[in-house]
C-alpha cells in the first residue's frame, strides 16, 4: 500500500453543530484538507481547523459543464494523495448524498492502490425528516435527481414522498447553469401532471447553513411550481397522493403459511 491516503468526511448542513467529531479529527490531523461547503462562512470555519484548506468552488464557473468541473476536482485532490500525502476532502451535508466528486475520487485512490474511505455526514435529508417531521418508514420515500428524472422514464409511487434533488436546474442538460427557467419546471410539472392533481399540495424546502437563518417551507400547488422562486439549495417535497392499497393475493398466501397450509 502507498503511503498517501483519502478520506470524504460529511460537515453537515448546518455552520459548527453537524460535523462528528471523527470527521473534525480528519481534517485537523490532515496535511491537506480540500473543503467543498455552502458558503464562505463556513469556509472560513474549516480553515481554523487545518493549516493547509483548499477551496474547491472555484472550479465552478458558469458556462462550464459540471463534469468537467468535477473531474478536475477530483483531479487535485489524487494529485495530492499520489504526491504521498494524508487528503481530506470536507464536503458539506454528506460526502455520499448525491454527490459525485467524493464517490468518484474514492474510488479512483483505490484503483491507484490508496487507502480511501468516507465518514458520513448530515446531509439536506436528514434535515428534512427532522424539519418536515416527514418518517421514510411511513409511506416509503423515492429520491430522484430532478434533472435525470425528467430525461429518463421512470415508474413512480404515488403512494409515497417523491423528493427531486437539484430541482433549481431541473432539465438542464448542458450541466453548466447555475438555475433554469419557470419554461423547464413548466416541463417537469407536465410531467408530475400524469401522476398528481394540479393542486396538489408540495413543498419547496431549504434547510438552513448558517444558524442565523430561516429554514424555507415553503407550501405551494404543483402548478404554482414553475413561478416559485429556486436556489440551487431547493429540494422539492412532493407528499402522497393516494393511500397505499393492500396487496390481498400476497397477503392470503402469508395466511396460509402462517396456518401451516402451504
Ligand atoms: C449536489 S447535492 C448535494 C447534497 C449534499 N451532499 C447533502 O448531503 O445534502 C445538492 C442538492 O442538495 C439539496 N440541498 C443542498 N443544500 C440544501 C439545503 N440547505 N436545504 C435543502 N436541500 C439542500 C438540493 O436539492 C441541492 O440541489
Amino acid at each position: 500500500m502507498q503511503t498517501g491516503s483519502l478520506v470524504c468526511v460529511g460537515t453537515g448542513m448546518t455552520l459548527g453543530s453537524h460535523i462528528s467529531p471523527l470527521s473534525r479529527s480528519y481534517i485537523e490531523q490532515a496535511d491537506v484538507v480540500f473543503v467543498l461547503v455552502a458558503d464562505g462562512i463556513t469556509e472560513k470555519w474549516i480553515e481554523q481547523m487545518n493549516a493547509d484548506v483548499r477551496s474547491l468552488q472555484p472550479y465552478y464557473l458558469e458556462g462550464k459543464s459540471r463534469m468537467l468541473t468535477y473531474r478536475e476536482m477530483v483531479a487535485a485532490m489524487l494529485a495530492e494523495v499520489k504526491a504521498g500525502k494524508k487528503v481530506v476532502g470536507a464536503f458539506y451535508g454528506h460526502p455520499g448524498v448525491f454527490a459525485w466528486v467524493p464517490h468518484n475520487a474514492i474510488k479512483q485512490a483505490r484503483e491507484l492502490g490508496f487507502t480511501a474511505h468516507m465518514e458520513p455526514g448530515i446531509s439536506a435529508e436528514d434535515c428534512l425528516y427532522a424539519d418536515l417531521g416527514i418518517d421514510p418508514g411511513t409511506y416509503g420515500c423515492q429520491h430522484y435527481e430532478a434533472s435525470q428524472f425528467m430525461f429518463y422514464k421512470r415508474n413512480i409511487d404515488t403512494a409515497a414522498y417523491l423528493i427531486l434533488w437539484q430541482v433549481g436546474v431541473a432539465g438542464d442538460r448542458s450541466l453548466a447553469k447555475f438555475s433554469t427557467s419557470a419554461a423547464y419546471r413548466q416541463i417537469l410539472v407536465e410531467l408530475l401532471r400524469q401522476y398528481y392533481p394540479a393542486e396538489h399540495q408540495i413543498i419547496l424546502y431549504e434547510a438552513v447553513t448558517l444558524p442565523i437563518q430561516q429554514t424555507r417551507i415553503e407550501h405551494m400547488p404543483l402548478s404554482a411550481l414553475p413561478e416559485a422562486i429556486m436556489d440551487l439549495k431547493t429540494t422539492l417535497v412532493i407528499p402522497p397522493a393516494v393511500s397505499m392499497q393492500l396487496n390481498d393475493a400476497l397477503l392470503e398466501r402469508l395466511e396460509k403459511l402462517s396456518a401451516g397450509l402451504q
